[in-house]
């Protein structure tokens, strides 16, 4: 089986002063999609980005624009999220009472939808909604924050791959992804990678190498 994982580096380890520089370098060196994560200051302690950056950004990603909406409520932004040029708007199934809606709304905007889970949430929260999207992002830190460790969740990613069956639907994780925890999550059924720290350290000269290696570390699981 082909387990070569794609690789989602995530902007928030970047120059927030050249985020269209670094989305250039970064799929030159081999990024495969590039991660967006929308914080709010409420669903998430931490303030990032809104619709009007990502709007900027798009016409740097020659890529998939993926964004991860730490946000609550969703509903009220995915038009703007949509006329922004994301290609996968990703929600929380935490962020509201109504996630069905938020999907179908997602959907409507002719935009992938995706559903995000912390890592205290079981896999059963995603089961009924495995046929309304393209992505399940199991997260393995806590929101919030880059440079966390990685909290073993592996049991949950391939309780989540298992119902997934034979749909196409993407597992990513996002936190602490390494080299060392990169085999763990493919092992257990992952085939995005979001990383951060991992890709950023060492600066612009090393992304080639460090999205290489995240590549091979995750192709390596058994
Ligand atoms: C965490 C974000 C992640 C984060 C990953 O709230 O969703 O995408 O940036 O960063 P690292 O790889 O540093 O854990
Ligand atoms: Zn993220």
């Amino acid at each position: 089986m082909n387990r070569t994982p794609k690789i989602a580096p995530s902007i928030l380890s970047a120059d927030f002063a050249a985020f269209g520089a670094e989305v250039r370098a970064l799929e030159t060196a081999g990024a495969d999609w590039i991660h967006v994560d929308v914080m709010d200051g409420h669903f998430v302690p931490a303030l990032t980005f809104g619709p009007a950056m990502c709007a900027a950004l798009r016409a740097h990603v020659a890529t998939v624009m993926d964004v991860h909406l730490m946000i609550a409520p969703v509903d009220p932004w995915i038009e703007q999220f949509a006329q922004a040029g994301a290609d996968i708007l990703t929600a929380h199934v935490e962020a509201g009472p109504h996630i069905h809606r938020t999907l179908q709304a997602i959907r409507a905007a002719g935009v992938r939808p995706g559903v995000a889970l912390n890592p205290g949430t079981p896999a059963v929260a995603v089961e009924p909604l495995l046929g309304l999207v393209d992505v399940v992002n199991v997260m393995t830190v806590n929101p919030g924050f880059g440079g966390q460790a990685f909290l073993p969740v592996e049991d949950k990613i391939a309780a989540i791959r298992a119902m997934i069956g034979d749909r196409p639907i993407h597992v990513e994780v996002d936190g602490g992804i390494d080299a060392a925890t990169a085999p763990r999550a493919v092992a257990a059924g992952a085939d995005v990678l979001i990383a951060g720290t991992a890709v950023f350290r060492g600066g612009p000269g090393t992304y080639a190498r460090n999205i290489a290696a995240l590549r091979a570390a995750g192709a390596s699981a058994s």
